[in-house]
């Protein structure tokens, strides 16, 4: 029953003229009362779909924000991401489910999407919050077949696909904080957590899952916990307007399966260096540079072809900044 629901809406949203209850039945081989069910059902989660005897059903339109399996399955364009997908309204953790799926043999471009995580993990143990209606949640499971010490670019390939796919949604300025921060405003809109698993051989990857959580329909500050607060925002509370969640995801995924693609020519960034330095907020930037082995500031000067930033220090000293282990911060805050 849900795939039928994907299906018909995905052929109402993809059709300009109206579909016949007869055209359903013969594409999806089921009854018209079971087409007629379906209508009902979509027309109660909020879609607004005529129908016309004779003529069929057209769909005018859907609701401004709405996820679920079949929405996000009726806009997803992608050749391989997300097309094996799990949509949960509330789970742990979508990196935790990710992992277990990986675990379970999923293939490459399985995607996991919720509305409402309860343990959501940011980076360095760190938590996550993912309230209802508000969050674009997601992880992507990828089976790559490159050598473990590649596998920390593929968060900066996902970071460049989320900062392109966000402008191109909001027509708004989306900028990076390296590694991997989106930012709007000098205030974060979405934070990934890439984590890797490896052979029981430990030579190669098993599988990498990398998460990212977009504030996109959050109302106000207030919706975020205090100690995020100073430095988080949504793309609602910057631009003053709601998003589809399920089309912003269909966006990212696209972004995503076009600059992975470039990485994967050289396994390095040489073909998006251009691209995610231009939307790099640390270029040429003061840094303070939060090592576990001592702090120290100096001036950024971009990333090289593995992805990591490359910092002056105050001594002169020219140091590649490796993102495992450390933080970076702007000298006077957040970015
Ligand atoms: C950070 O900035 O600290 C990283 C936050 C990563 C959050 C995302 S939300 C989807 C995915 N599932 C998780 O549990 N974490 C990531």
């Amino acid at each position: 029953m849900k795939t039928d629901k994907a299906d018909i809406l995905t052929l109402l949203r993809n059709s300009e003229d109206y579909v016949s209850g007869q055209q359903l039945c013969d594409r999806f081989g089921v009854t018209r009362t079971a087409v007629w069910k379906v209508i009902n059902q979509l027309k109660e989660e909020g879609y607004q779909i005529e129908s016309v005897s004779g003529k069929g059903y057209r769909l005018i339109e859907g609701p401004v924000d709405m996820l679920s399996e079949s929405e996000i399955a009726s806009r997803l364009q992608t050749e391989w991401a997300g097309r094996k997908l799990y949509y949960f309204a509330s789970t742990g953790s979508t990196n935790t489910d990710a992992k277990r799926l990986g675990e379970e043999g999923e293939p490459h471009g399985t995607v996991v999407v919720a509305d409402i995580q309860t343990a959501g993990k940011g980076r360095r143990g760190r938590s996550w919050q993912t309230l209802a209606g508000t969050a674009l949640s997601f992880t992507l499971l990828l089976r790559p077949d490159f050598v473990p010490d590649k596998a920390s670019m593929i968060t900066l390939v996902m970071a460049l696909s989320v900062a392109e796919a966000v402008e191109e949604i909001t027509g708004a300025a989306a900028g990076i904080k390296w590694p991997n921060d989106i930012v709007m405003n000098r205030k974060k809109i979405c934070g990934m957590l890439t984590e890797m698993t490896m052979t029981p051989e430990m030579d190669e990857i098993q599988y990498v899952v990398v998460g990212a959580g977009i504030n996109v329909n959050n109302a106000a500050p207030e919706d975020f916990q205090e100690e995020v607060r100073p430095t988080a925002t949504s793309l609602r509370i910057e631009t003053g307007q709601q998003y589809n969640r399920a089309g912003l995801l269909n966006k990212v995924l696209l972004r995503f399966e076009e600059n992975y693609a470039v990485f994967l020519e050289t396994l390095d960034l040489s073909g998006l260096r251009e691209r995610y330095q231009k939307h790099l907020l640390n270029m040429g930037a003061q840094v303070r540079v939060l090592d576990p082995a001592g702090e120290y500031t100096g001036t950024a000067e971009g990333i090289d072809m593995q992805g990591e930033l490359i910092v002056v220090k105050d001594n002169g000293e020219r140091t590649p900044v490796y993102a495992g282990e450390v933080s970076v911060r702007g000298l006077y805050g957040y970015v």
